[in-house]
């Protein structure tokens, strides 16, 4: 007789964890699963003994005026998804089980420190202290031994380092590669809010990431100057471009950096980042400082 494998269990309290067999690997989501989703799972699959998957649209995430009711919720869709991954465990808590006193003025949150008010955050100034707080509790609730997030949200995914080792939450956190559509646009849940124009155009912001990226032999102010001329060629005008060292500080002017874009194209702000290298691959330098 075959196994006949019909997806992933469905939890929904804290007590149902509790009962999670061996090593855990868990991949936080809010839902709205793509490919790049599934790449993520796939990717945490044989890291551990159980595979969880949370879906969770966190509220404490989003600010007054965001897209927090809109934002999509495809139950259904998303466990069909999962069962592609061979996910074993879907958590899908209630506000009340991921909050159990309460979200509102007064509790207790993760601070997110300098990091968290910069880039993404000057723009979201209360976001990854929600990102934040929602991981902690998640890792409290799933207690995974290992959590996969993608690059795509690169300062998030930063912050969560940072908190775990901080926080000594004895977590390993594995970053995975953004997964593209044909065109380079970054998958994400977002994206169906695109209209056939805008779509279009979106396009633009991964085009002006490879043209920073080519324009790294000339150093910083080069790289900066190629992905502002690609987005104003397509009418896109940016909340930020930023040039940061791999750990989002202050890019030494050559060797490895990161490239960051956010911008607004239609409805939804799109988010996206390369890693660049300044100057000449071989000797480390900029051309100015190596001349
Ligand atoms: O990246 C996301 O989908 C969310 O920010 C996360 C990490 C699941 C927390 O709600």
């Amino acid at each position: 007789m075959t196994d006949v494998f019909d997806g992933p269990r469905v939890v929904r309290t804290a007590a149902e964890l509790r009962a999670l067999a061996g090593s855990v690997a868990l991949v936080p989501t809010m839902g709205a699963l793509h490919d790049g989703h599934v790449q993520l799972m796939k990717h945490a699959r044989p890291l551990a003994d159980t595979l969880v998957v949370s879906i969770f649209v966190n509220p404490t995430q989003f600010a007054e005026g965001e897209d927090f009711t809109e934002y999509p919720r495809t139950f259904e869709d998303d466990l069909a998804r999962c069962a592609e991954a061979d996910v074993d465990v879907v958590f899908a808590p209630t506000v009340d089980v991921m909050y159990p006193s309460g979200h509102g003025a007064g509790q207790v949150t993760v601070d997110p420190g300098p990091l968290g008010s910069v880039l993404e955050g000057a723009v979201r100034p209360t976001h990854f202290r929600g990102v934040l707080t929602v991981v902690a509790a998640l890792f409290g609730l799933v207690r995974p031994d290992v959590a996969v997030f993608g690059e795509k949200d690169y300062q998030q995914l930063g912050l969560i380092r940072r908190m775990v080792d901080t926080l000594c939450l004895g977590v390993e956190v594995v970053g995975c590669p953004t997964v593209r559509e044909a065109d380079g646009l970054a998958m994400s849940s977002r994206n169906r809010y695109l209209g056939p124009e805008d779509r279009q155009r979106a396009a633009a912001v991964p085009r002006a990431l490879d043209a920073g990226v080519a324009a790294g032999p000339q150093g910083a102010d080069a790289v900066l100057a190629a992905v502002h001329g690609v987005l104003a060629a397509a009418g896109i005008d940016p909340d930020y471009v930023a040039l940061t060292s791999p750990d989002l500080g202050e890019h030494g002017g050559s060797g490895e950096a990161r490239l960051l874009v956010a911008a607004r194209v239609g409805a939804p702000r799109l988010l996206d980042n390369r890693a660049v290298h300044l100057g000449d691959p071989t000797s480390g330098t900029t051309p100015s400082e190596g001349a």
